[in-house]
């Protein structure tokens, strides 16, 4: 392995080797709290081209090798993960402005991710058909089904997770004898590029993983539209997800794009627990998680008490910086800050009632609860990626899976309930991936199926479906003759 040197842009991973790009340029990676960052380099096409052959070619070797050798690469990747957590941490914390706490869990939480992918490929079967269980079929035939790896992924990683939502990309892509194309956010590239030189120090074939940097709006449409990519797991915005959808034409694509999770709250539910639940998934990270909850639907009679309660849990929020581990922290980027903030502003024009927060300084937006909020006003629908939870108070309900199902999006929803049965009607109604029963939206644990439908996205991941998704069925068929 070669040393990576990192002077004002880290440099990227081709075909074994960290290198500068040809272009000269380097992109700058602007800190949500201030922190001084190194930049990553802008690769150019021809350098992306390699990229991408190079994974080719290094596919053909992986793919020869035994489950239990993949493994061995991911179990010694989830260890040097953990020699780097400090570093990988800290350059989380400065890069997307998480807390500190949080970024650490998160590498932890992807050492655990990648060991439990590395046990759960081991454990990957085929089956056997019989060809005279079909009526018209023979007894002679025999159809052996196994799992073939698809070749060249491409995987696309976001902002919020840089090295989780990378792992869970590029994991369970090789145990399935894939290589990897990785093209992390610009901002998360740091993290993403310190990920990759985990798994190098680990030993990594070479091409196996190429790591290219650059902005999405100069190379992104061609890395999706390569020739040899051969299928896109892409994690980030929805709009994003459709048009990467579009562009990639026959290519399979695995999409975790945009939600406005409801947090349904019925007459009957322990206000306490949802209060609890709807603070720490709304206002953890800021609001910046595609599982949060972005939206609460509770019955009239009540809803004055749960709103008092979320009101209280809010105080205990810690909002500042990320250094100093507080939930709620400076927003991406201004642009982003500026979406939330208008949005807030469009809500409380139309009548909606501010109970908490609606103060901004630079980026950072306090933790903001809208009461009073009703379909006619943007925060109703649209996905703030940021602090602010509307409430909406419905008659009954139909009402509020109505509402709830209108949205355009489809992740997760919450429903607070003491009524089991209910709760279970009402999530055989609703139109998304998952339903929490008592308990807030979240992906994890890891090993769960995940998955959007609408424009939350497509395919399913979670670490065995992960790996089932960026594989293919290959049938072989046996016709014997007769004896
Ligand atoms: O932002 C999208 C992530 O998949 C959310 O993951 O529920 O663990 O925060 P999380």
């Amino acid at each position: 392995m070669n040393k990576v040197e990192v002077i004002n842009a880290y440099p990227f991973l081709l075909n074994g080797e960290w290198k500068d790009s040809t272009s000269e340029r380097t992109i700058e990676i602007e800190s949500p709290s201030g922190a001084e960052t190194p930049g990553v380099q802008a690769m150019t096409e021809s350098e992306v081209n390699a990229a991408v052959t190079g994974a080719k070619d290094a596919q053909k070797n992986w793919a020869r090798k035994s489950f239990a050798e993949r493994a061995q690469l991911l179990y010694a990747w989830a260890d040097e993960l953990l020699l780097m957590k400090d570093e990988i941490a800290e350059t989380i914390m400065k890069e997307v402005g998480k807390g500190f706490a949080s970024a650490e869990k998160e590498v932890v939480r992807t050492a655990d991710f990648i060991t439990y992918t590395a046990e759960e490929g081991k454990r990957l079967h085929g089956e056997l058909i019989n060809g005279g269980s079909f009526n018209s079929g023979s007894a002679n035939k025999f159809a052996l089904v196994n799992r073939n790896p698809v070749g060249v992924v491409l995987a696309i990683s976001p902002f919020n997770y840089p090295v989780n939502l990378a792992a869970a990309k590029i994991a369970p892509a090789l145990i399935g004898g894939n290589a990897v194309v990785f093209k992390p956010a610009t901002q998360g590239a740091l993290s993403g590029t310190l990920m990759i030189k985990a798994l190098d120090m680990a030993g990594l074939p070479s091409g196996l993983v190429n790591l290219v940097t650059g902005k999405g709006s100069e190379i992104g449409d061609h890395l999706i539209t390569h020739p040899q990519i051969d299928l896109i797991n892409f994690t980030g915005g929805s709009e994003t997800g459709k048009s990467i959808s579009q562009k990639a034409a026959m290519v399979p694509v695995i999409l975790e794009l945009g939600g406005k999770d409801p947090a349904i709250v019925l007459e009957d539910a322990d206000l306490d627990k949802a209060a609890a639940d709807i603070v720490s998934g709304g206002y953890s990270y800021s609001g910046q998680r595609c599982t949060a909850i972005k939206r609460v639907l509770v019955q009239d009679e009540k809803a004055d008490a749960l709103v008092a309660n979320i009101k209280d849990k809010m105080d205990s929020l810690k909002i500042g910086a990320p250094e100093d581990n507080a939930d709620v922290t400076p927003l991406i980027s201004s642009k982003a800050a500026d979406y939330v903030t208008g949005l807030i502003d469009n809500a409380i024009e139309k009548g909606a009632n501010v109970v908490s927060g609606n103060h901004r300084e630079g980026n950072l937006i306090y933790p903001t609860l809208l009461d009073g909020v009703t379909t006619d006003m943007k925060i109703a629908w649209e996905e703030p990626f940021g602090p602010v939870i509307p409430v909406l108070r419905v008659k009954n309900v139909d009402e509020a899976i109505s509402i709830a199902n209108e949205s355009e999006y489809g992740l997760q929803a919450s429903i607070f309930t003491k009524n089991m049965e209910q709760a279970i009607q009402i999530g055989h109604e609703l139109e998304v991936g998952s339903v929490q029963v008592n308990g807030k939206t979240e992906r994890g644990p890891d090993h769960f199926p995940f998955l959007g439908v609408k424009s939350s996205g497509v395919g399913v991941q979670g670490i065995r479906k992960g790996i089932e998704s960026m594989t293919r069925e290959k049938v072989t068929v046996l016709n014997m003759t007769q004896g």
